[in-house]
């Protein structure tokens, strides 16, 4: 037969197939039904056409054999292109192997939507060593990959994982506003714009909401997009990022530790509870282990002795001494040596946000932490916060902040305060260092930073 002349029929019982989701397809073997999917990848072998397909629930194997492989789109047929097929889901033969242990034997099938091929074929678009600013120029088609979306799919895991946590630990969620006119982290990474006239900024921590609603809500958490004009351009910094933050009232500094221990451990629990997303990340991370508890504590200035007795440098290479930021790369080279969790305590006031709450008995230092993963470093930052009204009028006057526009931030402490504490985490960089993933732009759907806004 001449092969543009193959015109197939669909079946004349139509209703006796199922439309299905690929991920439903465990529960349909040996029965027929219809699967609408995108040509994951196909090849021809011994005049049978084998197709993995994907819907994004799963992948499936289709086979089309005989008069189904003589069309024109069968033989002009290309990937991601999208496809609606029908026929009887079938286990595969013994000694071979496909998702889910079952394959698709077309009865029909037909084209939806064609792919281009030649020099405009998918594949050719996204080749692994294109550069890496044209891949960001292709990420809405780099995402259809196996990796890009696995890490999506675990980072939805994870999400749903927090919630359920913070549900079960009664923390309530709360949505912020993205549009503020106060700063929480310093004025150097604000993001500016234009209100109607007055001056905004986007949000870089919706920190100072949350501790307004304890009162109101008892406490609270939240997942908000926060927003930094990072002029760093490392492996860890984004222009946007998805900030899980929580806040808790009438707790102590260990109090607080031993909640964020809870919440991170039990996150992680509930992720690997789940057979597919554990199967996922251990596709991306065959070392990946559930961090033990207690996590290690290690004090501020017992860092920068460990820094020093193992000859790790400050950037511009002199040693470390008490008062001193602890830059990215030496943080990482001490998390990396030191190989476990670690909470990093007791920052000194001096390089620290205007809020923290002052160690008594020591008060050039706070009652702060970050926590330290190797691999990544800091993925959360936290501390206890000043309780008391004027000591925080105090506060915002060392930092040169005008104190009017946050009366009501204060007013928290004014209106019945309390000792409170909470804390911020980078969902990216969680996810990076959960991942084992170069860089926390793999973490993001569509990443912001210096210099990419789009797509
Ligand atoms: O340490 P940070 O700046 O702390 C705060 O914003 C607090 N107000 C949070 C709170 O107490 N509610 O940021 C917290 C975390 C960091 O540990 C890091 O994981 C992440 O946010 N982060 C970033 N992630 C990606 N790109 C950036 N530019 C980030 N800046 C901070």
């Amino acid at each position: 037969e001449d092969a543009k002349k193959v015109v197939l029929e669909q079946p004349k019982n139509p209703a006796q197939y199922q439309k299905i989701k690929i991920r439903q397809g465990i529960n349909s073997r040996d029965k027929k039904v219809k699967v609408s999917a995108w040509v994951h990848r196909l090849r021809s072998q011994k005049g049978r056409i084998f197709l993995v397909l994907r819907d994004g629930s799963g992948y499936m194997q289709a086979v089309l054999s005989d008069r189904l492989t003589q069309t024109y789109d069968a033989m002009t047929l290309t990937s991601e292109s999208t496809v609606e097929v029908w026929g009887t889901l079938a286990a595969v033969p013994e000694g071979k192997s496909a998702p889910d242990g079952h394959e698709l034997v077309a009865d029909y099938w037909k084209v939806i939507g064609k792919a281009p091929g030649g020099d405009d074929a998918f594949t050719n678009k996204i080749s692994k060593d294109a550069d890496p600013s044209l891949l960001a120029d292709m990420r809405h088609l780099v995402i259809r990959g196996e990796t890009a979306s696995a890490v999506l799919k675990v980072r939805a895991a994870v999400l749903r994982a927090f919630r359920d946590e913070y549900e079960s630990l009664g923390l309530l969620e709360v949505t912020p506003p993205c549009m503020v006119q106060t700063q929480v982290e310093g004025g150097g990474t604000l993001f500016k714009f234009d209100y109607y006239g007055q001056p905004a900024f986007l949000t870089q921590s919706s920190q100072l909401y949350l501790e307004t609603c304890l009162p109101s809500l008892g406490d609270v958490f939240c997942v908000q997009e926060s927003f930094r004009a990072e002029k760093s351009h490392t492996r860890r910094h984004l222009s946007e990022y998805t900030h899980l933050e929580a806040e808790l009232g009438f707790l102590n500094f260990a109090e607080l530790l031993e909640h964020l221990e809870q919440v991170i451990c039990g996150t992680l629990e509930r992720v690997m509870a789940n057979p597919a997303t554990a199967s996922l990340i251990t596709q991306l991370n065959p070392d990946f282990k559930q961090p033990s508890r207690p996590f290690r504590r290690m004090d501020y200035k017992d860092a920068i002795k460990w820094l020093n007795e193992n000859d790790v440098r400050t950037d511009d290479g002199s040693p470390h001494k008490v008062g001193d930021d602890i830059a990215e790369a030496a943080e990482r080279k001490m998390t990396d040596a030191l190989g476990v969790p670690i909470f990093l305590v007791g920052f000194p006031r001096e390089i620290k946000a205007f809020y923290m709450k002052r160690i008594p008995g020591d008060e050039e230092f706070t009652e702060s932490v970050d926590l330290l993963m190797p691999g990544v470093g800091e993925i959360v930052g936290g501390s206890m916060r000043m309780s008391d009204a004027t000591e925080l009028l105090e506060a915002y006057k060392g930092e040169g902040i005008d104190a009017s526009p946050y009366y009501w931030y204060t007013d928290q402490r004014v209106y019945g305060t309390c000792e409170h504490g909470g804390y911020g985490l980078g969902v990216e960089r969680l996810l990076a260092w959960t991942l084992n993933r170069y860089t926390v732009r793999d973490c993001s759907l569509y990443p912001r930073f210096t210099g990419r806004c789009t797509p």
